[in-house]
């Protein structure tokens, strides 16, 4: 694939508020409507900036933020491996490649550290999921997400 009109650059301060705006939007907007603003999405994204081994990239296209990956090194005895734990692209820019490029710069970059595996979460019936199975990735049936909330427990 041609690499579309964007540049990805290592995540810099600089690019914090533009992050926090593209991801609350993002993911104010259809499927997830899950009501962010630029302020609690800032917050979010200082949890994983913060977070140690923690590496990212960002899109910038006329000097806006409109991608990021973000995620951290995880350690384990046989090696590192790589949580990608915030991913998005622009809704007006979806679907013309930035997300593969987001994708394909950050698994050079990690495997150049000697870190081959990258490991996420995605909603199961999201349209995500064909995004990251287009880019490699596989249900992985070793493992459960389990979830205790007591807010939930029936009274
Ligand atoms: C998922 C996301 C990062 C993909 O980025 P993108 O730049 O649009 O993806 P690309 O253009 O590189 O890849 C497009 C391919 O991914 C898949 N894809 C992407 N969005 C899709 C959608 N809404 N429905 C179905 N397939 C989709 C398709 O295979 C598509 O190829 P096609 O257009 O030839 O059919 C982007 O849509 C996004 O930010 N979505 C909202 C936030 C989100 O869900 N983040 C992930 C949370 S875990």
């Amino acid at each position: 694939m041609n690499e579309p009109a964007g540049e990805v650059e290592a995540f810099a301060p600089e690019h914090l508020d533009g992050c926090a705006r593209l991801y609350a939007a993002t993911f104010s907007e259809n499927p997830w409507n899950e009501g962010w603003t630029p302020e609690t999405a800032r917050e979010r994204l200082l949890q994983v900036i913060g977070a140690p081994g923690f590496h990212g990239l960002v899109v910038v296209r006329d000097e806006e933020v409109v991608g990021l990956a973000f995620g951290y090194r995880r350690r384990r005895p046989e090696g590192d491996f790589f949580l990608l734990d915030e991913m998005c692209v622009s809704s007006t820019l979806g679907r013309i490649g930035l997300g593969h490029m987001l994708l394909t710069r950050l698994r050079r970059n990690l495997a150049s550290q000697g870190v081959g595996r990258v490991v996420l979460l995605t909603g199961r019936n999201g349209p995500a999921r064909a995004f990251y199975e287009k880019n490699g990735f596989r249900e992985n049936f070793d493992w459960v997400l389990m979830v205790a909330d007591e807010t939930a427990r029936p009274a």
